[in-house]
């Protein structure tokens, strides 16, 4: 997730580009650039946030240009790999939002016939297929570059002599924003309002001329559209939040994007590019903290389903100081952030073992990705709630691509098992949306629940993970005491404490665990309990056990953690809501710990 601007009129760009830019700073901040197109195209970039790039740049002259803040997906996120990116003569520069996932293909490619690169990221390219191209104005040349793109995107071209910005978009966001004698684009309107509240929507394939009277759209077969300009009338706080009251929702609402941007060119093929080259890994060792370590607790289940290789799962801050034991395991470190100061000591103590290191990672760049010997990325764009949603979602996809890999490796994943497996992977942003759907039917039912003091979320096997981290969120959040336990494990003493004014979450999913959880609820329902369950859709038996019941689509159960997940998010967000909490900033707690 990035942030693109573009601006054409009569005033000077540069004051007006990076004013928009900063309303999209929370789409990245790792590093931001601008283009400006005066007497010749001037250029410049900076690492880190935006206000770096202020205090740096140099006055620059023209009406026309592009900008950019980055959340760096492909290549370190170094002043070379900010955008903009040009092409070799740099008569070109462009912006870009999404993810290029042919681009190794394309850059070979292109170097074989000439063309050098100067960063590492997947977004160069293109500037060199628009350079290739440009014979018959820059709106051809696009049109043309874009028909060997694939993956996601909305990119902002400009060109020297040329007194126009050139855009297109597929599932990426773009907008354009219409003024008087000037004309405005970019990734979200929330940067523009400020200016222009007349938008209008660009659709997938589409491109579109901006220049400082005109705004000229083309459809996929290079016909002119209409189209009217909506007028959009939230406020500036608002559209930050994407029209939502929360960032926390926002990012709840955003799972199906980053789950999608998170398989991306990782899933195509029956081989698709391994993580690593190594097999040598008897066991795995998942090390964490808070939410990420419950993605490790999911993880664990993955990977011995999935390659039947032993895994344990050790809180960072636990690991450090734990015994050094015989076996030498890939160990994995699981962190949003990269930053968390316990996970980045586990990562030294791991080395210093002379174990192999991953990280499982959100921010490119950050300090544990230069720590570890290999890194998978997940994309879930910059959280800034500080209960992880998004991030957790998009680490369970990365534990789903790990298992698979090292299923394969050691042979017990077949390639129809793999070939089902994808098809699923692929669905699960739908099986997040239709979550999304029943948020009114969810809100309710924790409006019902809202009052309770305490509450107990139970799960089982793939689910008991899910059912901790349900009640980590409940409890960040809404400051309800929420306790996650396996199932079974209730009459082993947290029975004591179940009455009619502790509600039970249980989630029930038709697996192997099935008729345990019916047991596991009938316990609580006879000590008083209401009970909240979590089903497939089409389980009758299921609401003769519990007091209400949300239902998800039926999925094999061993992703149902995603959409539960979203369920219990929600659940979170709307107790927390009902109790007049400030959710985006839970009390006592930070988004990223630094200290240990
Ligand atoms: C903090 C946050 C948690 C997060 C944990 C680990 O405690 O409040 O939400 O899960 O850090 O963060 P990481 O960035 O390492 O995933």
């Amino acid at each position: 997730m990035c942030g693109i601007v573009g601006y054409a009129g009569r005033r000077g760009a540069q004051p007006i580009l990076l004013d928009c830019l900063k309303r999209l700073e929370y789409r990245g901040y790792d590093s931001a650039g601008i283009a400006i197109v005066g007497k010749e195209l001037q250029l410049f970039k900076a690492k880190g946030e935006i206000a770096v790039l202020e205090s740096t740049m140099p006055e620059m002259e023209g009406s026309v240009g592009i900008a950019h803040t980055r959340w760096a997906t492909q290549g370190k996120p170094t002043t070379e790999n900010a955008h903009p990116l040009t092409d070799c003569s740099r008569k070109v520069a462009i912006v870009h939002n999404g993810i290029i996932s042919n681009f190794m293909e394309l850059k070979e490619g292109l170097l074989r016939s000439g063309h050098t690169f100067s960063s590492e990221t997947d977004t160069e390219v293109f500037a060199h297929l628009v350079e290739a191209e440009l014979k018959d104005g820059l709106v051809d040349a696009v049109s043309k570059a874009i028909a060997k793109i694939e993956g996601t995107y909305a990119f902002a071209v400009v060109g020297e002599g040329h007194d126009e910005i050139v855009a297109t978009r597929r599932e990426s966001p773009l907008v354009v924003g219409l003024g008087e004698g000037e004309n405005f684009l970019a990734s979200d309107v929330t940067a523009l309002l400020k200016y222009t509240n007349r938008m209008v929507y660009i659709r997938d394939g589409e491109v579109v001329r901006v220049t400082a009277d005109s705004v000229d759209i083309f459809d996929s077969k290079g016909e002119k559209v209409s189209r009217e300009a909506e007028k959009i009338t939230w406020n500036l706080e608002d559209a930050e939040k994407g029209g939502y009251p929360h960032f926390m929702l926002k990012e709840i609402y955003e799972q199906p994007e980053a789950i999608h941007d998170s398989l991306l060119g990782r899933i195509e093929g029956e081989e698709s590019e391994p993580f690593f080259q190594d097999n040598r890994f008897s066991n795995v060792k998942i090390v964490a903290c808070g939410t990420s370590y419950h993605a490790g607790l999911v993880g664990k289940y993955i990977i011995e389903e999935l390659a039947r290789i032993p895994t344990t799962v050790q809180i960072s801050s636990e690991y450090r100081y734990s015994p050094v034991a015989r076996e030498n395991p890939l160990v994995v470190l699981i962190t949003q952030s990269g930053e968390t100061a316990d996970t980045l000591g586990a990562a030294r103590e791991a080395k210093k073992r002379g174990n192999k290191t991953m990280s499982i990672a959100n921010v490119v760049g950050s300090a544990i990705t230069r720590e570890v010997d290999y890194t998978i990325y997940t994309r879930a764009g910059p959280e800034i709630g500080v209960a992880a949603t998004k991030t957790f979602t998009t680490q369970l996809v990365a534990m789903y691509l790990l298992a698979m890999e090292l299923g394969a490796q050691n042979k017990t994943l077949t390639a129809q098992a793999r070939r089902s497996m994808v098809g699923t992977l692929r669905n699960l942003p739908r099986a997040v949306q239709d979550v999304l759907n029943q948020a009114r039917v969810i809100e309710a039912l924790a409006n019902k629940y809202s009052d309770a003091r305490d509450m107990f979320f139970i799960g089982r096997s793939i689910n008991y993970p899910i059912a901790l981290e349900g009640a980590l969120k409940t409890k960040e959040i809404s400051y309800v005491h929420g306790e996650g336990y396996p199932a079974g494990e209730l009459k082993h003493g947290p029975l004591a404490l179940i009455s009619k004014e502790s509600p039970v979450v249980a989630i029930a999913v038709r697996d192997h665990t099935y008729e345990k959880m019916l047991g596991n609820i009938s316990e609580v329902s006879a000590r008083g309990s209401p009970v909240i369950a979590i089903g497939f859709e089409g389980d009758t038996e299921l609401s003769k056990f519990a007091d209400d019941v949300i239902r998800i689509r039926e999925i094999p159960p061993i992703f149902s953690p995603v959409p539960i997940i979203v369920v219990l998010q929600l659940w979170a967000y709307y107790i927390a809501k009902a109790r007049g909490c400030p959710i985006d900033k839970p009390r006592n707690i930070a988004k990223t710990v630094t200290v240990e």
